[in-house]
């Protein structure tokens, strides 16, 4: 049976109190949108609709950036749940199966939620996913008999006793795609907000004779973001469960409460992470590497056996072969690291290549940016570069070279040969003492005056 999604992403969102579309904002690293494809995508959806309004350039770009396949609708006046819905109708044209509708600004629906509302279709026409809240406030209400759903009603078309009713909309919606237009497609907009509500295809195929069920999810699910105070608690949620995901999954975590991770995050087993480590987006680390405090790793790949840290900041294009070691005061950008590589000490490494065994001495610096353009750096394996060595990139280190410590390398080194570009070292003996005394006899005289 083939499902498709639909996103709702077109709000405003107002209460963000930003100039950035709602569900553009990030969590885990990731834009709120690409949390709910995520967990969509695990269902390997035949299409994927996006409605885009309010921000929709920035919005549609984000959609494409997570799924490049997704498809993007432009909904131009928000008149409500029901008219988004209706917008996607072309885009799903020709799509058989089931729809399951979802909103870019409820990060945290399972996937096996889903799965159990795709399920649920066996049995009903229209399947709501609902929760028992807490404190219900504002959500929509679902009126159930036995355990057929008969309307959902919305908080501000509800009397007092359906606003005691704690059985919650979490807006979230399954049905054929075909039965889905048609309902949305009945719709109208006579109600206290006088919008075009998805909840009233409840009613309508109740109304036709189908069946409508509800599935429900732990309310944590259905948590939706409107506010910045909102946002920073769903982060909290989200580091809890990708901190106990990791644990899960074999890594060591001294200090797990300060160690953040990205949407996309992905350690193997038998890995240490030492306290105050930050993952920024696009990370994989393999087994048994070391990552140990203070580090910041973003769009970087580590292979096994490889130690970053303390104090280590590997940028995108990052890519660490085994055994690398990768030492404190380290900055590493597009640059890919040999087997055994080692780069311990105070050195930015920037569009670079380093062979095997390849041993970099404190201080290096890959000089890669002209002001205009940027150069790279080749080193050959086993090269050995001294102390505080300038690269001026473009620049090639043959494989067994050596550089002398200070050296500016501004030419190519041939595999093997020791470059030194400093100036002679000269020695005048007795100079030292001499100019020390004659400064200080300088100092006495001036405080006379
Ligand atoms: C909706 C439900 C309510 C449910 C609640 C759960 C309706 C009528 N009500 O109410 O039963 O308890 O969610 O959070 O559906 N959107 C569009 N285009 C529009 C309107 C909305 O794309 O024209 C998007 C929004 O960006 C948002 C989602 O749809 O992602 C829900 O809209 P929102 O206005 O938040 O609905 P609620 O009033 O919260
Ligand atoms: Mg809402």
């Amino acid at each position: 049976m083939s499902v498709s999604l639909v996103i709702l992403a077109a709000g405003m969102g107002s209460r963000m109190n930003s100039d950035r579309p709602k569900v553009l904002h990030p969590l885990g690293g990731a834009p709120l949108l690409a949390h709910a494809m995520q967990a969509g995508a695990a269902l390997e959806p035949e299409r994927v609709v996006v409605v885009t309004g309010h921000g929709a350039e920035a919005v549609a770009k984000a959609a494409l950036a997570h799924d490049p396949d997704a498809r993007i609708v432009h909904q131009g006046e928000q008149l409500g749940t029901a008219h988004a819905v209706l917008q996607v109708r072309d885009a799903l044209e020709g799509a058989a199966g089931d729809v399951i509708v979802l909103y870019g600004d409820t990060p945290f629906v399972s996937a096996q939620t889903l799965t159990a509302m795709i399920a649920a279709r066996a049995h009903h026409a229209v399947v709501v996913l609902g929760f028992e809240a807490i404190d219900p406030g504002r959500y929509g209400r679902l009126v159930t008999a036995g355990d057929r759903l008969e309307r959902i009603v919305e908080y501000k078309d509800a009397t007092a006793a359906e606003r005691a009713i704690t059985l919650c909309n979490s807006g979230v919606v399954c049905a054929d795609a075909s039965v889905l237009f048609e309902l949305v497609a009945e719709v109208g907009n006579a109600n206290a907000a006088g919008e075009y509500y998805l909840t009233d295809i409840v009613a309508l195929a109740r109304a036709r004779g189908l069946s409508a069920g509800v599935v429900t999810c732990p309310e944590a699910e259905t948590l939706g973001i409107n506010t910045r105070a909102e946002l920073a608690a769903a982060e909290a949620a989200f580091q809890a469960r990708a901190r106990a995901e990791a644990l899960d999954n074999g890594v060591t975590m001294i200090a797990p409460e300060t160690v953040f991770f990205a949407l996309d995050t992905a350690i193997g087993r038998d890995t240490v992470i030492w306290p105050n480590v930050v993952f920024g987006p696009g990370v994989t680390i393999e087994s048994d590497a070391d990552i140990r405090p203070f580090c910041h790793l973003e769009g970087c790949h580590v292979s096994r056996g490889a130690q970053v840290g303390p104090f280590a900041r590997l940028r995108p294009g990052t890519e660490l072969a085994e055994d690398v070691r990768v030492g404190n005061f380290v900055e590493i950008k597009n640059a890919i690291l040999d087997a055994g590589a080692k780069v311990n000490h105070l050195s930015y490494i920037g569009d670079a290549s380093l062979g095997a065994g390849a041993n970099i001495g404190a201080g290096t610096v890959t000089c890669n940016y002209d002001g205009v353009m940027k150069h790279r750096t080749e080193i050959g394996a086993g090269a050995f570069i001294g102390s505080d060595t300038m690269l001026v990139a473009p620049v090639h280190v043959g494989a067994d070279a050596m550089t002398g410590s200070g050296s500016v390398i501004t030419q190519d080194v041939p595999a093997g040969a020791l470059a030194l570009a400093r100036a002679r070292q000269v020695n005048k003996p007795g100079l030292a003492s001499r100019l020390r005394a004659r400064l200080l006899a300088l100092k006495a005289g001036s405080r006379e005056d």
